[in-house]
């Protein structure tokens, strides 16, 4: 897929783009998005991480039938599938849906057992990754939760860009909040979020490859703890 036929902005343009919305709201970005793209635009909620939830309410108050979807990787913790059912009660949106191609069961058939302790990559790319781009395919532009302060390798996400690995635009409205800005949003807007944020969990994922962190460690120690993985494959 071509630039062109995704998007209206060459990468150069979405750069310029991006650096005039550094130090605006994030709802400014995402009314541009809406603009430039309507029904193109899609949210990607893990439905773990406080960032999210911040995006969804802010977009569906601008987009009341804005696209969101979560990449169902059959091994979510309870809590996210019911922070997911309290989510879709309280705006009264059913978040689509993606899953893997194989089942768990179909996983461990042809990739053997426990493959996301034996290659955590593949685990990620058959559970996450394919049906990320199934989720994708059609729309212009895609908005994620990640943020400059989570980590040293996401101090340097732009707002807007051309996302080469999927084919579109990407949108990281709050790349440039910190962590508190994010929590005092959820509390002034009274938005929901999962109830694991209160429990020692800072960034969270699948069950199998998701602790709990301490007051002073990073954020997202507790994605893949005791390996060197840090992404998922979804932003690199
Ligand atoms: S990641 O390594 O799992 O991608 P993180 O949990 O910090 O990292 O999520 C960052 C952003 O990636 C989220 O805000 C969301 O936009 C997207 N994302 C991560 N996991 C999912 C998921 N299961 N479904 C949809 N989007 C996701």
């Amino acid at each position: 897929m071509t630039t062109s036929a995704r998007t209206k902005f060459s990468p150069d343009e979405l750069t310029q783009i991006s650096l005039g919305f550094e130090g605006q709201r994030p709802e400014e970005m995402l009314r541009w998005a809406f603009d430039a793209f309507g029904s193109g635009v899609g949210i990607a909620a893990s439905f773990g991480g406080a960032s999210g939830a911040v995006i969804m309410d802010m977009a569906l108050k601008l987009k009341p039938d804005v696209t969101i979807f979560y990449l169902d990787t059959d091994f979510l913790f309870p809590e996210t599938y019911a922070y997911i059912d309290a989510f879709t009660k309280r705006y009264g949106v059913t978040p689509v849906a993606y899953k893997s191609r194989l089942t768990p069961e179909q996983q461990a058939a042809r990739h053997g057992p426990a493959l996301w302790q034996r290659d955590p990559d593949k685990c990620c790319d058959l559970r996450k990754v394919e049906p990320n781009a199934r989720a994708l395919a059609g729309l212009s532009a895609w908005a994620t939760g990640i943020r400059r302060d989570q980590s040293g390798a996401r101090g340097g996400v732009n707002l807007v860009e051309w996302n080469k690995k999927f084919g579109l635009v990407k949108l990281n409205p709050v790349a440039a909040w910190t962590k508190k800005e994010v929590w005092a949003y959820i509390f002034e807007h009274k938005v929901p979020y999962n109830l694991l944020l209160d429990q020692g969990y800072k960034s969270i994922g699948c069950t199998h490859c998701t602790r709990a962190v301490g007051a002073n460690e990073d954020e997202r120690a507790g994605r893949w703890s005791g390996t060197d993985k840090t992404e998922c494959g979804l932003h690199t």
